[in-house]
């Protein structure tokens, strides 16, 4: 099956690439490193992208940026950022790709664990991922021709911290967030938060 993998140069997109690759046609969709580009902040982008690729059989986000900061200090472009970004970047995937995924497709997007587990400077990601569970809920009811949708709930991923100087133990390894995104899009389910946490 044809599937667009939407931010697959970054760190989880990578690994879903490499678990979806054996047994799929994979094109891969980044800002600036793919081949293939986009800036899901940019609707006018992400209708472009769909025009140039034709139909699909499923669409995979690992993309969206979202603002880490402490609440005092998010300015009103901080909030702007993460909802355009994250939120809205990732809902106009699933609205602008609905035409071009064929008949029991599936949009498997991501969000956060902040959306249910906070921390102090997370508000703007919290909200941005909270967003996204919301929508997916809702939009998994309306969706057309048997189409599904769910998201991916990753808790700190352990290359992430890693580069971030952290201890990688403390986070989940890429490759078992990638399975999640893998079970979405070979699966039934639809309307689900699947969250993947450290063990
Ligand atoms: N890593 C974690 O610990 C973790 C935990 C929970 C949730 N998440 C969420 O998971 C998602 C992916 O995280 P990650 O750590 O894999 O990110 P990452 O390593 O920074 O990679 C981001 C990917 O998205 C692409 N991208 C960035 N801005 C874009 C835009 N405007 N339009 C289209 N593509 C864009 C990048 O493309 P280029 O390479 O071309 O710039 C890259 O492929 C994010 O939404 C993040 O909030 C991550």
């Amino acid at each position: 099956v044809r599937i667009l993998v939407v931010g697959a140069t970054g760190t989880i997109g990578r690994a879903v690439v490499e678990a979806l690759q054996p047994r799929h046609a994979v094109i891969a969709v980044s800002l600036q490193q793919a081949a293939e580009q986009v800036d899901i902040g940019d609707p006018g982008s992400i209708r472009a992208l769909y025009q140039r690729i034709g139909q699909l059989d499923a669409v995979v986000s690992t993309a969206g940026r979202a603002v880490f900061k402490p609440l005092s200090e998010l300015s009103d472009s901080d909030f702007q950022l993460s909802l355009s970004n994250k939120l809205m970047g990732q809902v106009n995937l699933v609205r602008y790709g609905i035409t071009n995924v064929r008949d029991g497709g599936s949009f498997t997007l991501t969000s956060g664990i902040l959306a249910r587990l906070p921390t102090p400077g997370g508000a703007a990601m919290s909200l941005a991922n909270a967003g996204l569970e919301g929508f997916t809920r809702a939009a998994a009811l309306e969706l057309p021709r048997g189409l599904r949708i769910n998201v991916v709930s990753p808790g700190w991923v352990a290359e992430t911290l890693q580069a971030m100087g952290r201890d990688p133990a403390a986070g989940v390894a890429a490759v078992a967030v990638a399975r999640a995104y893998v079970a979405a899009l070979e699966g039934k389910s639809t309307g689900q938060v699947i969250e993947v946490l450290p063990p």
